[in-house]
């Protein structure tokens, strides 16, 4: 008799053992296939280190399979209150490097310090604000918060919040 609730007892165990088993791995199956996959994740903020920027100098990043122009301005470049970044006392034009007409890649053309768009003829100041053409607006600043000398592209710090309020006023 004793034998046989053992067994039982036995059996009893095994049985929730692997039940609670095959729920664990069913439970970790669903949280893999709910979380985003690693190469989106990791496509959702880039971080641009502008500490080693010149005065004047232009570079071209990746966000989001998107351009994204940055521009150390100089001191003679005409200020932009609103649209500019300004990281350790320096200035900075951070932006979605596309045009704003038709959606071509304009170019940044420092002899004349504006970004041409070679579709249609738009021009943007240092600023990327549309001066010539048909592009109907500046050139969109893409979210970013400030850390340290960094720009996290895709978080959304206090500074770009300032900036879409000020944009609606
Ligand atoms: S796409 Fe740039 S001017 Fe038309």
């Amino acid at each position: 008799m004793a034998v046989e609730q053992n067994r039982r007892d036995f059996l009893g165990f095994a049985f929730g053992g692997v039940a609670a088993v095959g729920g664990a791995f069913a439970l970790g199956a669903m949280k893999r296939s709910w979380d985003p996959l690693p190469s989106v994740a990791a496509a959702g903020f880039t971080t641009i280190d502008l500490s080693p920027m010149q005065d004047g100098e232009f570079r071209t990043f990746e966000w989001r399979k998107k351009p994204i122009f940055v521009l150390k301005k100089t001191k003679s470049m005409a200020k932009n209150e609103l649209r500019d970044i300004t990281v350790s006392d320096a200035q900075y034009t951070v932006v979605i490097g596309l045009c704003t007409h038709l959606g071509c890649i304009p170019s940044w053309d420092g002899s004349s310090e504006m970004f041409k768009c070679a579709c249609h003829g738009g021009q943007f100041d240092a600023s990327a604000v549309n001066t010539f053409g048909p592009p109907p607006r500046p050139m969109d600043i893409p979210p970013y918060k400030i850390d340290g000398t960094k720009l996290v592209l895709g978080e959304e710090g206090p500074e770009y919040k300032k900036f879409l309020e000020a944009s609606k006023a």
